[in-house]
């Protein structure tokens, strides 16, 4: 069995090592692409993998056409909105995600992102507390639950809205569950993103929903560039000159917001909330596990393309 690595943003070296050793421990070969700057690299190094692990590259047609003798996809992560669901499942390939094993990272980012917008992005002026302040937490999924815990050590006020995930659920956590995400936005200071890029979420955050939020709004993006309305956000930042927005996920009018909002923007300059030692080794390690095991004994417990 061959199992490719195709990272364009690597993981940590020790990561690197441990998948191996899963994966030379089950005797199967392992192949690393790292940092690669053409699709055709890509192309080049599936053409004899039977299974692959990625993080957010793409996995396209081309790709699955290329992978003649590929059985299945890992996702080295959460959202899996980088792979071709239909294509793979025509293709006869199995794609799974890694649940949970990031989410920390991304949580403890987005917390930083708080204090750092809350510091005035640490230029020295005084600047305000998260302590007591109302945060909003879209979608209470791995990650948002992880906010939710983080930021009760920072006294916050917690709410959340999730479509999906039941209310009993959130409030057992001392978090308050809203009906809506209108009224999330209404109620809420800071409000941090955690919904998935999907054909629903794509382009929902925009101006009719942030314009609810209460003075010195803060938006957090540690989720995904396309489930912003950047025409409109712009507008929004525009017209609130008390309104900030931290990303973790560039957004494509980049050079207009830095132009525009220096004081009220702020992007990371690669998406980095998964990317600490910690995260690479849980979601690489978990990968590979999953693989083996798919391969060893039919396991598609983590299938996200049934
Ligand atoms: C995820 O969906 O798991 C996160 O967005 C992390 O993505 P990354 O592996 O590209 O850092």
């Amino acid at each position: 069995m061959k199992i490719v690595v195709a990272t364009e943003k690597p993981f940590a070296a020790e990561a690197v090592q441990k998948i191996k050793q899963v994966i030379d421990n089950a005797g199967f070969e392992f192949l690393l692409l790292e940092k690669y700057t053409d699709k055709s690299q890509l192309l080049d190094a599936v053409k004899e993998a039977n299974a692959i692990i990625i993080r957010s590259d793409i996995i396209d047609a081309e790709v699955l056409d290329a992978a003649k003798n590929l059985k299945i996809v890992v996702r080295a992560g959460a959202g899996y909105d980088n792979v071709n669901l239909e294509a793979a499942t025509a293709h006869n390939v199995v794609v799974m995600n890694t649940p949970g094993q990031n989410s920390n990272a991304v949580a403890e980012l987005a917390l930083a992102m708080m204090v750092y917008s809350a510091r005035n992005f640490f230029d020295g002026s005084s600047g305000s507390e998260l302590s007591g302040k109302k945060l909003g937490i879209h979608a209470y999924g791995n990650v948002g639950r992880n906010v939710a815990r983080i930021a009760k050590g920072f006294g916050m006020e917690i709410y959340a809205y999730d479509a999906f995930y039941p209310v009993e659920a959130i409030e057992k956590d001392g978090v308050k569950a809203l009906a809506s995400a209108e009224e999330l936005y209404l109620t809420c200071q800071y409000v941090s993103l955690h919904i998935p890029a999907t054909a629903e979420t794509k382009n929902s955050i925009n101006y009719a929903l942030l314009e609810k939020m209460p003075k010195k709004a803060v938006l957090i993006n540690t989720a995904r560039q396309e489930v912003i309305n950047e025409a409109e956000l712009v507008k929004i930042m525009e017209d609130r000159p008390d309104f900030k927005y931290l990303t973790d996920v560039t957004p494509k009018n980049d050079a207009e917001m830095k132009e525009k909002f220096p004081k009220r923007y702020f992007s990371t300059p690669k998406k980095m909330g998964a990317q600490t030692s910690e995260a690479n080794n849980n979601a690489g390690i978990a990968a590979a596990n999953q693989i083996v095991d798919f391969f060893k004994t039919g396991n598609t417990k983590f299938q996200v393309n049934r």
